[in-house]
């Protein structure tokens, strides 16, 4: 095709998806069926990923729990046939190891069988600024946070591609798309995870793999512990969230096939002035949203326990 061809073609397409997301804007789109589908759910001892299991849970999916936490495992394992869930599978799983992570692939692929939805949601935090972060806790966020998604994906992608089914979910971070002060090996391990999938979700569509759906996650705080002691600047434009929320949006994403959810609704404006923005504006506009001092007051879920 020649270059006015090429040009041409775009520009009518972009028009049409235009119009196509502003008409999907009032036309709700249809929930997919999750009923029979194995979903694996890194970190799903508490918080997000509790939570996300137990509404699973009710939608009758089969679930594969994994934890470094043996006892919140246990207990969401517990909630979840509570709530409707027939096959729970938890697994105890240090998903800083790559070695660990194979391992208990290999008997997830053997007890329950080929992973349909990959949740990557473990993560952790350091909360201290980069000059005082110990080495070996940078590195394990690095690990659990990104190095985790790559071993899990290894793991369970090429069963979603021989059979064109699946769906990858990547609970990432705003701190995946603005920097924030105190969270430089958190924003570096978010950033990539945002990278990764968006990346590979890109490489399925190129392969001709359009049954594996990518959906990523980026959430602004969120009231779970991880972040206990932070406080935000203005609640009024950018609260912290409610775990709860938090969860059901992100099902409601994931069940509608969304490739990227930002909360709340600000942050997808604030990424985007970001990027149109001169510099010294998007500074003084994170000074202004308190990104400068988010973390001065984090005590986080260890010093809370
Ligand atoms: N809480 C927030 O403000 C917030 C905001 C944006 C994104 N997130 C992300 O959401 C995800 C869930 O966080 P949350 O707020 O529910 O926190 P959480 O601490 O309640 O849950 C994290 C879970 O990961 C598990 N985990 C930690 N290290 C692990 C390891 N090595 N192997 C296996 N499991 C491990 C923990 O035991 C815990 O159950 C994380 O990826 C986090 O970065 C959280």
């Amino acid at each position: 095709m020649n270059f006015f061809l090429e040009t041409l073609k775009v520009l009518v397409l972009s028009i049409y998806f235009l119009l196509e997301s502003l008409v999907l804007l009032f036309i709700p789109v249809r929930k997919k069926s999750v009923v029979g589908e194995i979903v694996l759910i890194t970190g799903a001892g508490s918080g997000i990923g509790r939570l996300l299991a137990l509404k699973f849970a009710r939608l009758g999916a089969t679930l594969v729990l994994w934890d470094i936490n043996q006892e919140g495992n246990k207990e969401t394992s517990r909630l979840a046939q509570e709530n409707g869930a027939v096959r729970v599978h938890a697994y105890m799983c240090d998903c800083s190891k790559r070695q660990e992570i194979y391992r208990v692939a290999d008997q997830v692929k053997k007890e329950v069988g080929d992973v349909s939805i990959l949740i990557n949601n473990a993560g952790i935090v350091t909360g201290k600024k980069f000059i005082d972060c110990p080495d070996s806790l940078m590195e394990k966020t690095m690990e659990v946070n990104i190095m985790a998604h790559f071993w899990t994906y290894k793991a369970f992608l090429p069963a979603m591609m021989a059979s064109n089914h699946g769906h990858l979910v990547s609970i990432a971070s705003s701190a995946g798309l603005i920097g924030v002060n105190g969270l430089s090996d958190y924003c570096a391990s978010k950033f990539a995870a945002v990278g990764f999938a968006e990346t590979i979700g890109l490489e399925m569509l190129d392969l001709g793999k359009t049954g594996i759906k990518t959906t990523i996650v980026c959430p602004y705080f969120i009231n779970t512990g991880m972040f206990d002691g932070c406080k935000t600047k203005w609640p009024c434009l950018l609260p912290i969230l409610d775990t709860e929320y938090a969860a059901e949006k992100i099902m409601s994403a994931i069940l509608r096939e969304q490739v990227y959810i930002m909360m709340p609704r600000a942050m997808y404006f604030l990424s985007f002035l970001k990027s149109i923005l001169p510099v010294k504006m998007s500074i003084l506009l994170g000074d202004y949203f308190g990104a400068f001092h988010f973390m001065d007051y984090f005590k986080g879920r260890v010093k809370k326990d």
